[in-house]
């Protein structure tokens, strides 16, 4: 059996944590000995919040911070409406989805609705992790293959199984040997005709050589923003990388847990930007406003041979009090027009940031409301300069501003709010970061 190939790749998840070793705040204290060290805090002084609301978050202290960082509480922090959905429900019945129960059909019939009439059935888990390793676990059944294509430095999840293909996790883990890595597509380095012909020739290639290798082609899984390996609104390449992964065989996996929902702004589907219809579907994060709900879903041939020989179960999946928070969440989409909201407020937002004159802003880019902002050394060189990058998140940290990194270097600030920021809190956000530079 081949070696795993060990990713030495930068380790995202920590270029924007920070251990709070040697901290004299009690809290930290207790929290390290109890939670030990492979929790990591964000920023240099670690916020500790007791309340939120809309997009603003209140410390300890009654301190008010904007968040321009959370999709999990994608329409608001503590939105009424979804609290209200969450309480009724579990004041009147929380159960499993081994008995009947209307409201999983109602929610899946307006989820799959949101989606390709070819995707067509949805199986429900509570984290976007196991929604993952499902649709792993399908493809694999669905193709008789292994092999799985991913980008540099995706995050797929905390399982075993996606954590072998989240490179992003960097030193400590490895990748798969079944696992195939290509570069994402860096608008920022390459011009539009070479990004899309090398990422469709590295998939090509990374295909063919998993079939080489004897584990066959099961699955291309890609998050349709390139979230953690620094946010790509590119929609020109993926088409095109899909349909050499079906001519060998395999299966394209949509991880929608990050641009699903709306916060495009283009439409509630990321892989819809790219005039995809994925085999299979994955969704987590934003899709109960913080109560744990996710989802796999799938075309129902792709589905048929995993459902036909394992009974699955989920004993929190889908479950009445989150099925009422993710009707919640897509009423409340659908009656505030969070969509446009995500259009229009981050149009604006863009615009904004890409109208700062100054050096070490390389590439402002992203759609609706992901934003990533490319922190570099000079605009000749186009180096990463993750060091700044880090310091203008702790510096937007001390004016009250919450966001965070991205990318192979951690030199992208990801930007990325819940979906109702307004056009005020661009203002608020505006001034934060032109002060946090210097500018
Ligand atoms: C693209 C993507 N997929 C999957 C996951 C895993 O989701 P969860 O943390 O709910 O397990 C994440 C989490 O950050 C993610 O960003």
């Amino acid at each position: 059996m081949p070696e795993a190939l060990v990713v030495s790749f930068s380790n995202i998840m920590d270029s924007n944590s920070y251990r709070a070793e040697g901290s004299a705040d009690p809290l930290i204290v207790s929290r390290e000995r109890v939670l030990g060290p492979a929790y990591r805090l964000f920023y240099d002084q670690p916020v500790h919040l007791v309340r939120g609301q809309g997009c603003h978050l209140f410390d300890v202290d009654g301190v008010q911070y904007l968040d321009a960082y959370n999709n999990v509480a994608s329409v608001g922090h503590c939105h009424p409406q979804v609290v209200e959905a969450v309480s009724r429900q579990m004041a009147t019945l929380n159960t499993h989805t081994r008995y009947l129960h209307r409201d999983i059909v109602e929610y899946s019939e307006r989820l799959l609705g949101s989606m390709p009439d070819a995707v067509d059935q949805v199986m429900y888990a509570c984290t976007g992790s196991e929604a993952n390793d499902l649709a792993l676990r399908v493809a694999e059944m669905r193709t008789a293959a292994t092999g799985v294509v991913i980008t540099r430095d995706a995050y797929h999840g905390n399982t075993a199984s996606t954590t072998a293909i989240s490179p992003s996790l960097g030193g400590a883990t490895s990748v798969g040997p079944n696992v195939r890595v290509v570069d994402p597509p860096d608008t920022y380095r390459l011009n539009a005709d070479e990004v899309a012909a090398r990422f469709t020739a590295d998939v090509s290639r990374a295909a063919d050589e998993l079939i080489a290798a004897g584990y066959g082609m099961s699955s291309l899984i890609v998050d349709t923003i390139f979230s953690s390996d620094g946010i790509y609104a590119d929609t020109t390449v993926l088409g095109r990388a899909v349909d050499e992964v079906h001519a060998r065989g395999g299966v394209f996996i949509a991880d929608e847990v990050q641009p699903g929902f709306a916060r495009t702004g283009a439409s509630m589907w990321g892989f819809d930007r790219h005039g995809l219809v994925p085999d299979i579907v994955t969704t987590g994060k934003p899709m109960g406003n913080g109560i744990p709900i996710a989802a796999m879903a799938a075309r129902a041939d792709v589905l048929e041979p995993f459902a036909r020989a394992v009974p699955y179960f989920n004993t929190f999946g889908g479950n009445p009090v989150s099925i009422a928070a993710a009707s919640a969440v897509l009423d409340v989409i659908e009656r505030e027009h969070l969509m446009a909201n995500a259009a229009t407020v981050g149009d604006a937002l863009r615009a904004k940031l890409a109208g700062v004159d100054d050096h070490r802003l390389g590439d402002v880019r992203g759609a609706g409301l992901y934003i990533g902002v490319e922190v570099v050394t000079d605009p000749e060189s186009r180096g990463p300069d993750r060091a700044e990058a880090r310091r203008l998140v702790n510096a937007l940290r001390e004016r009250r501003v919450l966001i965070s990194v991205c990318g192979h270097d951690g030199n992208v600030l990801k930007i990325r709010p819940p979906l109702v920021f307004s056009l005020a809190d661009v203002d608020w956000f505006y001034s934060a970061f032109t002060d946090a530079l210097g500018v």
